[in-house]
């Protein structure tokens, strides 16, 4: 049998480490930032639905797809598909998850920066003392539009994921991950038993589970599926290039599983604490934005003993699983630069870092910061694009890469190492090659009706 512990790409330590790292890249703000924001305005329960069935048929199934062709070549997303179809155009899905990579990651660090900004406005004492819904949304307007506030903490993160990802993948990614996600778990918990035992909970809970199928329209499914991608961190290769560290006795198939439910489960935790907390001070449950998050979780914060203390924890832990999610969208384009470019690790960092950053610059300033770019909704318009859009087109080639190109059977096999049994192989198959395909080509269709 090979040895990969004696690859100079690495390996992870253990199957447990690959995990905690898998999902720490997939939990992150997509799960407490912009999974409320989206169900907010796509129509509550009726969109939870939709997101959890997207998760685990479609987001299950391009996950297991891109972590066997990243275990099976071990290589980056480009040198993946070169690996199976030498010389062949689909290496463009890597080129694509390569740029989608880069682009996400420029607005991604800034709504990281507002975490980090945050702890230290918790514990400058900005929350304490008695706070309304009004008070929260101010406080968070008038950070997010200081270009001053929003550029240091946005080059902190910048700075920090740098800084991890230049250290390689065992020594950074792993440490991290490993202790603190555990504690975010435990701290969310504790936010949504609180959040459920205030006044109105119910009705901020009717909203959030109790689906009005009346809501149901193409932006809701489309915005479902685009979330999934997102969340799972999927579609731009970000499971290939993990999976590419992950040793041949690993089950690929309880992993993927594994990690889809995890970070389902946080999900859906927030959106326990944000929808109760909306209703109990009386804000409206569907008119979400950018900053509900923000000016959400200091008012439940505040229903605490201990609040301020529990308030810097939270933000604390926010940013750190953000930055699990930042170093996972960097490690694509490096692994790519150092792997068939020959870059050094430190090279490609320190460039792809600081034109990312570049990149960044529009997002940083478009929640008031400069006119030109806050009527753009620029930060908006990237999420859609790259946050959705992209990550979409890219896990439809992905399954039909694997499923066509590839071929099924040859990916059976490669599962099989770790799960000598993989019993739902034919409906894997039958997802990767044509439900899964069909019905990204529907959503995007839709995009015609949102664009309209
Ligand atoms: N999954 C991350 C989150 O939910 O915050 C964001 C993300 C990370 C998306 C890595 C895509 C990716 F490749």
């Amino acid at each position: 049998m090979e040895s990969q512990e004696t690859s100079a790409r690495g390996v992870w330590g253990s199957k447990v480490a690959f995990i905690f790292a898998a999902t720490g890249s997939a939990i992150g703000l997509g799960n407490i930032w912009r999974f409320p924001t989206v169900v907010s305005q796509n129509g509550g329960a009726v969109f939870v639905l939709v997101y959890v069935l997207a998760v685990a048929v479609i987001g299950f199934t391009v996950m297991l797809a891109e972590l066997t062709l990243g275990r099976h070549s071990q290589r980056n997303p480009v040198g993946a598909i070169d690996y199976i179809k030498p010389g062949s155009p689909w290496k463009f899905i890597g080129y694509l998850g390569i740029i989608t990579g880069i682009c996400l990651l420029s607005f991604y660090a800034v709504v990281a920066g507002w975490a980090a900004g945050y702890v230290f406005k918790t514990a400058a004492g900005a929350f304490k003392g008695q706070l309304t819904a009004e008070m929260t949304t101010k406080i968070f307007a008038d950070f997010s539009s200081d270009p001053l506030q929003v550029f240091i903490f946005f080059g902190l993160i910048m700075g920090l994921t740098i800084f991890i990802i230049s250290k390689g993948v065992k020594k950074g990614i792993e440490k991290w991950t490993k202790i603190l996600m555990p504690a975010l778990f435990v701290l969310i918990v504790l936010l949504a038993v609180r959040a459920l035992t205030l006044p109105g909970a119910a009705k901020g809970l009717s909203f959030y589970l109790n689906p009005d199928f009346s809501k149901l329209n193409g932006t809701v499914i489309l915005f479902a599926v685009g979330q999934a991608f997102f969340s799972l961190s999927l579609g731009m290769g970000t499971m290939i290039t993990y999976g590419s560290y992950i040793s041949k006795s690993s089950n690929l198939v309880s992993s993927a599983g594994w990690v889809s439910f995890a970070d389902t489960f946080i999900a859906l935790l927030a959106g326990l604490i944000i929808f109760p907390t909306l209703v109990s001070f009386g804000q409206p449950v569907d008119v979400g934005g950018e900053g509900l998050a923000f000016q959400i979780f200091p008012l439940i914060l505040s229903q605490f003993a201990g609040g301020y203390i529990f308030g810097i924890l939270f933000f604390t832990l926010l940013t750190v699983a953000a930055l699990t999610s930042t170093i996972s969208l960097l490690e694509v384009p490096v692994s790519y630069f150092v792997d068939e470019r020959n870059w050094s690790r430190k090279k490609a960092v320190l460039v792809i870092g600081i034109f990312t950053f570049i990149l960044g610059i529009p997002s940083a300033l478009s929640m008031g910061g400069m006119q030109f770019f806050t009527k753009l909704k620029f930060l908006g318009f990237f999420a859609f694009a790259f946050g959705n859009i992209s990550l979409a087109v890219g896990a439809f080639f992905i399954c039909v890469f694997v499923g066509y190109i590839w071929g099924r059977k040859k990916a059976f096999k490669e599962i099989a190492s770790g799960n000598p049994r993989f019993r739902l192989r034919y409906i894997w198959a039958f997802s990767l090659m044509v439900l899964t395909p069909i019905v990204i080509l529907i959503i995007l269709y839709f995009i015609k009706t949102i664009a309209g």
